[in-house]
């Protein structure tokens, strides 16, 4: 009935009324079927798509233990219809305040391997608990407890052993033997579990149900608290009372970019993602790709890509700590600079551009993409960084905590696990946040809205490029999704390749244009896409291929 007067209404003001004002479903991407699942009960119970997202981060925590947790952070970008409040929630790991610019170093000055990856030493202060807390207090509708329900029923009940989890588990194993409590609850008699086995975690459900009762006290206080202090204290880790009383949660105004009439909302730091997405666009934008030669565009994206990466290592880190020039980076003057100094007929040697970047992708991380049928959205990407994080779990916890501080830069010059080297604005300092490629994006235009993220290191930032380009020029979330990728990130100077995204006659042409070039063997990414189509008043959802997850509509 409310349909029917509200067309009326608009035909009788002359307002066009072919844009839908709701969408007509709710959808859900994530990357595990039983995540998906627990948002659409919290979207039946009530909620709306923020308590959704609280309940799929914690399920994720539970069911995707190599990708994110408790123990580590992410970014929430959030959309809320009914004032058009547009804000990203920073739940980033921080870190201690006993860590030092040169903790990773030995006393020669060199770069101690492994020392920020594995073990308690690697592990940033947690922010995702305090994040969860802040969405459902501050977003979302229903208590947190009910929105935590499935991701403690969960851990309770245990999930299942995939074929993912067990190459995570392979990858990983040396370090979880290290740890008892992890090698517990992630191995089967110390070693990779079969297909199929149940996973269960009856301490994590105990941690996260302390969480629901008490907030972020069930956590950052008491006996949680305690255990994970002591834990980690007794496995050479630095962290203190004063960093669970300090970390605090951060709401942070997206980075908003504009290309060829889309609206682009994006990760701000400290993530690197939103500034470097929207640089490279301004840098497209000059160009007509849909009129080029596939090999045209692929060589301007790849420039493009090489420029914005370029800004991101000298630099991108902690507003809070350093000045970064948003304002200027994204500026289409800046790119206009950067487009003066491409040519269409020749790659631009990365060495002569100046100093700095490496990387491998993958799908530990993870992401997901929400939207409710009032239309309120989220776009989340989740991290403990590398597979199962440090791999350690502090005892009586269930916690698995995260290895986020290899993305600061140990030394300037000296690469993390993902090949990525900084300089001076992501040198570790006390309670500082490390900086991200996570980049959780809107994409909105006259057609709709597209949500979209995925996990990859690096590679991050151009699988949403990709994707965001094939938004802008048509493609549903299905074919979104599935896009083969290429990335290139400035240093080292080559395009990284799935076998499908580039031919091998492409491949011969770039090459004597000067492009070096690596095929991959393996796939990358774990995308979640959602689209709302305004136009044709339909929504739909995609799951990336290369992973296990689900896309629902509800
Ligand atoms: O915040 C970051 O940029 C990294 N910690 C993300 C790591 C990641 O995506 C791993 N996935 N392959």
């Amino acid at each position: 009935m409310r349909h029917i007067y509200t067309a009326w209404l608009c035909f009788a003001l002359g307002v066009n009324i072919s844009a839908a004002s709701q969408p007509p479903q709710a959808a859900i991407a994530t990357a595990h079927p039983v995540a998906t699942e627990a948002g659409l009960e919290i979207l039946a119970a009530g909620g709306n798509a923020f308590d959704a997202a609280v309940g799929v981060s914690a399920t994720l925590a539970v069911v995707e233990p190599y990708s994110s947790g408790i123990g580590g952070g992410g970014f929430w970008l959030l959309h809320r219809e009914a004032d058009s409040l547009q804000v990203m929630i920073d739940g980033r790991e921080k870190a201690p305040l006993a860590a030092s610019r040169t903790m990773y170093q030995d006393a020669k000055g060199k770069v101690v391997p492994g020392l920020s990856v594995d073990g308690a030493l690697a592990a940033g202060i947690p922010g995702e608990p305090a994040a969860l807390v802040h969405i459902a207090e501050t977003y979302g509708k229903l208590p947190l407890s009910r929105s935590l329900a499935p991701a403690i029923r969960a851990a309770r009940n245990g999930f299942k052993v995939t074929p993912h989890y067990r190459r995570m588990a392979k990858f990983r194993l040396k370090a979880l033997r290290t740890s008892p409590a992890a090698a517990e609850v992630f191995l089967l008699h110390n070693a990779v579990p079969p297909l199929g086995h149940h996973i269960k975690q009856p301490d994590l459900a105990n941690t996260l149900q302390a969480l629901a009762n008490q907030g972020r006290a069930g956590f950052y206080q008491g006996k949680v608290a305690k255990q994970l202090l002591s834990g980690v204290k007794s496995a050479g880790g630095i962290w203190g009372v004063q960093d669970f009383e300090q970390y605090e949660v951060m709401e942070r105004t997206p980075v908003n970019g504009k290309y060829r009439g889309y609206r682009i909302v994006s990760a701000p730091p400290p993530s690197s993602g939103g500034v470097a997405l929207v640089t490279i666009l301004n840098i497209l934008e000059k160009y007509r790709l849909k009129s080029l030669t596939s090999l045209q565009r692929q060589h301007v994206i790849v420039e493009a890509m090489r420029r914005a990466y370029r800004d991101r290592a000298e630099y991108l880190g902690d507003p809070d700590f350093v000045d970064v020039p948003v304002k200027q980076l994204i500026d289409k003057n800046h790119a206009a600079q950067w487009q003066r100094s491409i040519s269409l007929k020749q790659a631009t040697p990365s060495n002569s551009l100046g100093q700095v970047a490496d990387t491998s992708g993958g799908n530990h991380t993870t992401h997901f993409s929400i939207l409710d049928k009032a239309g309120n959205r989220v776009a989340a990407t989740l991290s403990i960084n590398y597979p199962f994080g440090s791999c350690f779990m502090p005892p009586g916890t269930g916690v698995l905590l995260n290895d986020e501080m290899d993305d600061f830069s140990a030394k300037p010059g000296v690469p993390n696990v993902y090949g990525l080297v900084g300089a001076e604005a992501n040198a570790i300092a006390p309670g500082k946040r490390m900086l991200s490629s996570m980049s959780p994006t809107f994409i909105e235009g006259q057609q709709g809205i597209a949500i979209l993220g995925t996990p990859g290191g690096s590679r991050i930032i151009t699988m949403v490029l990709l994707a965001g380009l094939g938004y802008t020029e048509g493609l549903d979330a299905e074919a979104m999704v599935r896009l083969p990728r290429f990335h290139h990130q400035y240093l080292p100077d080559k395009i990284f390749y799935e076998p499908e995204a580039i031919s091998d006659q492409q491949r011969t042409h770039l090459q004597a244009m000067g492009h070096e070039l690596k095929a991959l063997q393996q796939p990358y990414g774990n995308m979640q896409v959602v689209i709302w189509d305004k136009q044709a008043n339909r929504v739909s959802a995609a799951s990336d291929p290369r992973g296990e997850g689900k896309a629902l509509l509800h």
